[in-house]
C-alpha cells in the first residue's frame, strides 16, 4: 500500500535519492587526483595564522575517498533492499507494520505459557485468583483506564464498570464480547420528531422513573411521549434493553448525567458511546484475563 496520492512524488523521492547517490560519486570522481599519483608539491591556500601555521590544498586521503565510496554503495544496497525508493517495496519487502505484527507474535508466544496455566480456570475462578488479578490490572491500566479511569468508575459518558448495572449485560461471556468485539451504542437524534417542549415533558418524565424531582404538571404528557418513541428501545417501563445497549432509565446510574438539560439535549441530538473493540491489540487470553478482572469487580 502507498502512502502517496500521486506518483509523481514516489518519482520524486526517488529520483533525489538517487541522484544524491550520483553527485557524491561524480564529486569523488572529480576529486580523483590521487589516483594517479601524489602531487609532487602541495599547494597552499595562501591562508597564514600566527605568522607561521600555513593552510595546505591537499586531495583528501585515499582511505576517507574510499570509505565514502563504500558508503554509497551501502546505500545503494539500502535502496534496493529497503523501501527507500518512492512506492518501490525493496526486495526485502520490509514494512514497519509487518515487523509489529511479527515482534507481537513473539511476545504471544512467549507469554503462552503463563496464560496456559490459567486457561482452564473459569472466569468467575479467575476472578478471584491474586496472579490473574494482578495480571488483569496490569492489562486494564494500560489498556482500558484511559477512558473507564483507573478505578474503572468510568466518567460522564464512560461506564462504570464495577456497579451491577450493566448497558449490555454483566455475565462473563457478555463481557469477553463486549471487549472482543467493542461495542456502538446508538440513540438517534430525535430533534425533527420531537419538538423542544415535549422533550422538555419526557425529560421530567424520565427524571421521574428514577425518582428525581419534576414538575408533576408535565408527567402526563411526558409520559405519552416517551410510550409513542422511546419505548422502542429503552422499553414501556423505561428498564432498558441490554440487547441494543438501551440504558435502564429507572435507577439511579446515569451514562452521560441525570440533569434536566442533558435529558432534553439526549433527546433531540441523541448520543453515541464507543467502545473500541480490543480483538487487534490484545489476545484472546489477555481478553479473558480482562474480562475476569472487570467482572470480578462487581462480584466480590
Ligand atoms: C476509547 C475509550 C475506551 C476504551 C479504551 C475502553 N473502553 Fe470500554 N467502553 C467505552 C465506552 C464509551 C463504553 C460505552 C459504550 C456505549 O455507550 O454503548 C464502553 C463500554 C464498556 C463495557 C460495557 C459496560 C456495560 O455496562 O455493558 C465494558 C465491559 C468495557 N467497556 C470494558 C472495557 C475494557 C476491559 C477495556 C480495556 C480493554 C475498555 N473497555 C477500553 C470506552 C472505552
Ligand atoms: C433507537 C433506540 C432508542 C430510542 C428510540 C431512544 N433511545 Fe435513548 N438511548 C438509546 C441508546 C442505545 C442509548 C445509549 C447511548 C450510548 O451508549 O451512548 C440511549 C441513551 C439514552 C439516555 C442516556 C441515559 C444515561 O444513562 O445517561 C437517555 C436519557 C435516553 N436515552 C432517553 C431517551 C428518550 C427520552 C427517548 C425517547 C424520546 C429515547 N431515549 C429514545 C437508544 C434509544
Amino acid at each position: 500500500m502507498s502512502d502517496f496520492f500521486s506518483n509523481t512524488w514516489s518519482y520524486y523521492i526517488a529520483t533525489v535519492s538517487l541522484v544524491g547517490v550520483a553527485w557524491c560519486v561524480w564529486l569523488l570522481f572529480s576529486q580523483r587526483r590521487w589516483l594517479k599519483q601524489r602531487p609532487e608539491q602541495v599547494q597552499d591556500t595562501g591562508h597564514v595564522w600566527d605568522g607561521d601555521l600555513t593552510e595546505l590544498n591537499n586531495p583528501v586521503p585515499r582511505w576517507w575517498t574510499v570509505m565514502y565510496l563504500g558508503l554509497c554503495v551501502i546505500a545503494l544496497g539500502i535502496m534496493v533492499l529497503y523501501p527507500a525508493l518512492g512506492s518501490y517495496p525493496g526486495l526485502l519487502e520490509f514494512t514497519s507494520a509487518k515487523q509489529v505484527v511479527a515482534e507481537r507474535e513473539q511476545q504471544t508466544a512467549e507469554m503462552k505459557p503463563l496464560f496456559d496455566q490459567f486457561a482452564s480456570i473459569p472466569v468467575e475462578d479467575l476472578a478471584r485468583n491474586q496472579e490473574a488479578h494482578a495480571i488483569g490490572k496490569r492489562l486494564f491500566l494500560n489498556n482500558c483506564a484511559q477512558c473507564h479511569g483507573s478505578d474503572a468508575k468510568g466518567s460522564p459518558n464512560f461506564p462504570n464498570l464495577t456497579d451491577s448495572d450493566w448497558l449490555y449485560g454483566g455475565t462473563p461471556e457478555v463481557i469477553i464480547k463486549t471487549i472482543t468485539e467493542g461495542r456502538h451504542g446508538v440513540m438517534a437524534p430525535l430533534g425533527a420528531a420531537i419538538t423542544p417542549a415535549q422533550a422538555n415533558e419526557i425529560a421530567h418524565y424520565v427524571r421521574s422513573l428514577s425518582g428525581l424531582t419534576s414538575d408533576p404538571t408535565l408527567l402526563a404528557a411526558g409520559q405519552a411521549g416517551f410510550k409513542k418513541v422511546c419505548f422502542a428501545c429503552h422499553g414501556m417501563d423505561g428498564k432498558g434493553n441490554q440487547a441494543l445497549g438501551a440504558p435502564n432509565l429507572t435507577d439511579s446510574v446515569w451514562l452521560g448525567g441525570s440533569s434536566r438539560d442533558t435529558i432534553v439535549n439526549t433527546i433531540l441530538h441523541g448520543r453515541q458511546g464507543v467502545m473500541p473493540a480490543q480483538k487487534h491489540f490484545l489476545t484472546d487470553d489477555q481478553i479473558r484475563m480482562l474480562a475476569a478482572y472487570v467482572w470480578g469487580l462487581s462480584n466480590k
